[in-house]
């Protein structure tokens, strides 16, 4: 059995991945804020490659059916009408709703998997729910793909240490499965921090949003089991 994990979308190409299953994570915050969306009643989640993607593919939409959101710097999108906060992802703006969310790392590395099959969206706030999928799919098709986001083109240790978590989760109780270095190199960092608020709150990533403002969308992506959902993403759109 064979485990891999990439620490960012580069180079990563379509051939690479077809067939194969795949978890995407980038839980500050692009995948906590999905799960949180579709917790809270939207009717999916389509992500963008850009913002200006986001916009030309809702440009046709009925104007109640949608809702754009997204960040650029960790700040809102000016004229959308969401920013990237799971916190912001309520029922009353996102419910029976599909979300356009363009995100500067998240969204492009969700784009940059399809045609992996599945392709399942990560984080800590549904980690149990995906650990689970994982451990069977690695079970039934002798192998698994974990793919980080990132930031600015290189690893991001929040997603290292949760793809870390995964690789442990997903392995327990297996014998011979054989590890890439960054799969390897993720499972030291499991080990390295006291829990999911250590590792989250010490990376650049943390420090930079805390800096900003939203430690409590921190310490919200940082909840681990928050949701027992399993998201998707397939025909453009994550359910
Ligand atoms: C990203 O896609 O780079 C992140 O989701 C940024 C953020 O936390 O808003």
């Amino acid at each position: 059995m064979k485990l891999d994990v990439y620490f960012t979308p580069l180079g990563l190409t379509a051939g690479d991945l077809a067939g194969r299953g795949v978890i995407v994570i980038d839980v500050l915050r692009a995948t906590s804020t999905i799960v949180a969306a579709l917790a809270s009643g939207a009717r999916g989640v389509v992500p963008a490659a850009s913002s200006d993607e986001a916009v030309r593919m809702t440009a046709n939409l009925e104007r109640d059916g949608f809702v754009l959101a997204g960040e650029r710097k960790y700040l809102p999108i000016p004229g959308f009408t969401l920013g990237n906060s799971p916190r912001e992802m309520t029922p009353e703006q996102v419910s029976g709703k599909t979300v356009y969310l363009s995100t500067t790392n998240g969204t492009p590395a969700l784009v940059a998997a399809q045609g992996a099959d599945p392709v399942l969206v990560g984080a800590a706030v549904n980690f149990g729910a995906i650990a689970e999928r994982a451990a069977s799919l690695l079970k039934e098709r002798g192998e698994l793909v974990i793919i980080c986001a990132g930031r600015e083109k290189q690893i991001a240790l929040e997603d290292a240490y949760t793809a870390g978590r995964f690789v442990r989760a997903a392995r327990k109780g297996l014998r011979k499965v054989v590890l890439n270095d960054s799969a390897d190199v993720a499972l030291g960092l499991a080990q390295r921090y006291r829990n999911w608020l250590d590792a989250y709150t010490t990376s650049e990533a943390g420090r930079a949003l805390q800096a900003l403002g939203w430690e409590q969308d921190v310490q919200f992506c940082a909840t681990v089991d928050r949701y027992d959902l399993v998201p998707s993403y397939s025909d453009r759109m994550i359910t």
